[in-house]
């Protein structure tokens, strides 16, 4: 089973403000949806409530992670640790016959799970917006197996570039 990072990044590693994205990208949504649709994904509440009207992404098994065991989200599997997040994709996965578990996000759900990445669908956003939530990877453990680099399109505020890493094969 390949855990995979779906996430969009400005050069300065910002990737929200004040719980949302700090930039417009269409585009991007498109690519998005391909990379996700058929599979669980994984998202911290405060990733879940910033989705729009706060509902859950369609065709998708909605894993939303929170502390609140009395959290309840219409639409969503409502997860309360990691390992409990985890057993929901798989189970999810497997019954799907999905390949992949998609980590959608936020900055704490991504921190908490790099270390389980196997592939990680950055979509770079060349700007450098002011934010209150950052991720960085360190890309020494990373290869660059993909890039691809876009012009703004009509509905996009910024450049942007689709780039693929795989995890470096340790020795
Ligand atoms: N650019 C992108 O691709 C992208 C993608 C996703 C999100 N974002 C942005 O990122 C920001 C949100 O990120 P964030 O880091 O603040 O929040 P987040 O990761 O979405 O959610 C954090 C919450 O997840 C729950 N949680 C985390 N670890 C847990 C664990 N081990 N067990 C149980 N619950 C756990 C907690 O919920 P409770 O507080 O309920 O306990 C915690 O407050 C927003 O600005 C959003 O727009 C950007």
């Amino acid at each position: 089973m390949e855990i995979v990072f779906v996430v969009a990044i400005a050069e300065n590693g910002v990737i929200g403000a004040g719980n949302a994205m700090p930039w417009r990208l269409k585009s991007d949504l498109a690519r998005f949806k391909a990379l996700t649709i058929g599979k669980p994904v994984i998202m911290g509440r405060k990733t879940f409530e910033s989705l729009p009207g706060r509902r859950p992404l369609s065709n998708r098994t909605n894993i939303v992670v929170t502390r609140d065991a009395a959290y309840r989200a219409a639409g969503a599997v409502v997860a309360t640790s990691f390992a409990d997040a985890e057993a929901v994709a798989l189970g999810d996965a497997l019954r799907r016959s999905a390949a992949e578990i998609a980590v959608i996000g936020g900055a704490e759900i991504f921190r908490q799970w790099l270390d389980r990445a196997d592939r990680l669908e950055i979509t770079e956003v060349h700007a450098r917006p002011d934010g209150d939530t950052h991720f960085t990877i360190d890309k020494a453990q990373w290869d660059e197996v993909a890039r691809v680099r876009h012009p703004a399109g009509p509905e996009d505020s910024t450049d942007f570039s689709y780039v693929t890493y795989r995890r470096r094969p340790s020795h």
